[in-house]
């Protein structure tokens, strides 16, 4: 199949990209760079031995875009170009609204002039909001609590009306819950700027050393430990889950919003002793005030990914610690000073 990826240097796009690659599927890179380098890309091209076509663009550029697409005639695209962060995009809300959601449409655009109706979304849990049982499933209503989950949410309505309104359509909306860990190369990774906001990353480069201690949020959660709960899904796993929804939307017409998790719930220190075991190191950490807009707990209930698209988490906690220190003990800067020239020869 050919198959386009919007945004296929980040962290979940490198990874998804290799997995395509090696079922021998034919790819074309869209991304602007603006959180990723194009080292990873030359790490994939090494990798997996196989090339790949790679544009430098901003999917809101339409007329670029779809004359990139036309050329290219994708069977599919992977649309995981976006701004990701919770905080900045309270504070810059008009440059979230512009670059997912108005992006987004002006993708649906250049698919539709290309002649392309297949789309597999990059959406999250925290369409969700405030869970209001133990583990989601699909039917929870959606309440994001911040401007980035908002613009996840409106991006997958709009998708359903274009799915609606085009009988030849096919929309996967998939909700990742936490992804994290690495190629188990350690050749690719997560390659957060500056000081990273998620917790897998954190704890890896205090094990590291790169920082000196972490700080947990809430310790008074009502949770096994009290700190939070989330469901972490290797990146492997989640990249599966994007070839398991191409062939879905191949195989079905209209739109489904799917979630990605393993279904079990680790808490805070969970990971954190997770990682001291993958990693023989102490992470020291302090516990401090929760974190403005954290859920206490989110778990997926990932039945319905099991059903519709045969998939389920085939790596567990211990997994996605190894593979996230083995990437950043090899990659102490990430993908800082790598070449991406010299990386680039198979
Ligand atoms: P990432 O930042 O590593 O990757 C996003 C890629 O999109 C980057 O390469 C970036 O340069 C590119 N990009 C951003 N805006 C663009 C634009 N206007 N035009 C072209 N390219 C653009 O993030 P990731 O972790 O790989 O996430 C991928 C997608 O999955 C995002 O949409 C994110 O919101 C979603 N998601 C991520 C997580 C997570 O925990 N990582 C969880 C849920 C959903
Ligand atoms: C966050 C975002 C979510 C986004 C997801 C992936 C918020 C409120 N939610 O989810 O929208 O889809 O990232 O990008 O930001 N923690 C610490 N110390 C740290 C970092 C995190 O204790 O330094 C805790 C958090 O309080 C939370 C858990 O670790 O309990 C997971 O946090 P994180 O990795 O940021 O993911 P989410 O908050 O689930």
């Amino acid at each position: 199949m050919r198959v386009f990826l919007t945004g296929g240097a980040g962290y979940i796009g490198s990874h998804t990209l290799t997995e395509l690659l090696g079922d021998g599927h034919d790819v074309c890179v869209y991304d602007n760079f603006a959180n990723s380098r194009p080292a990873a890309l030359a790490r994939v091209r090494t990798l997996s031995n196989r090339d790949f076509e790679v544009v430098e663009g901003d999917i809101r550029q339409g007329d670029r875009l779809a004359g990139v697409m036309r050329a290219f005639q994708p069977d599919a695209v992977i649309h995981f170009a976006g701004l990701k962060a919770v905080g900045e995009s309270a504070a810059f809300p008009l440059e979230y609204y512009e670059n997912n959601v108005q992006g987004s449409i002006t993708l649906l655009r250049a698919m539709d002039a290309a002649g392309c109706r297949r789309i597999v979304f990059s959406s999250s849990a925290t369409v969700y909001g405030e869970p209001r049982q133990a583990r989601l499933d699909e039917s929870h209503p959606l309440a994001p609590t911040n401007p980035y989950g908002r613009t996840k949410r409106f991006i997958e309505e709009i998708i359903g009306d274009w799915a609606g309104a085009n009988a030849d359509a096919s929309a996967v909306l998939l909700r990742y819950f936490n992804p994290a860990g690495a190629h188990e190369t350690g050749r690719i990774g997560e390659d957060p700027r500056g000081t990273p906001n998620n917790l897998a990353p954190f704890v890896s480069q205090v094990a590291a050393g790169r920082r000196d201690r972490l700080k947990i949020f809430g310790g008074d959660y009502p949770t096994r430990d009290g700190t939070g709960e989330r469901d972490f899904v290797h990146v492997i796993d989640l990249a599966r889950a994007h070839i398991a929804a191409i062939d879905y939307a191949m195989a079905n017409r209209g739109c489904e919003a799917i979630n990605v998790g393993a279904g079990s719930g680790v808490t805070v220190l969970e990971m954190v002793r997770a990682f001291e075991r993958a990693t023989g190191r102490a992470i020291p950490y302090d516990i401090v005030d929760r974190r403005p807009g954290d859920v206490p707990a989110s778990v997926a209930d990932p039945a319905r990914a099991q059903a519709l698209l045969g998939w389920t988490a085939r790596f567990g906690l211990d997994d996605i610690c190894r593979s996230a220190w083995n990437w950043q003990s090899l990659n102490p800067d990430g993908y800082e000073g790598v070449d991406p020239e010299a990386d680039g020869k198979p």
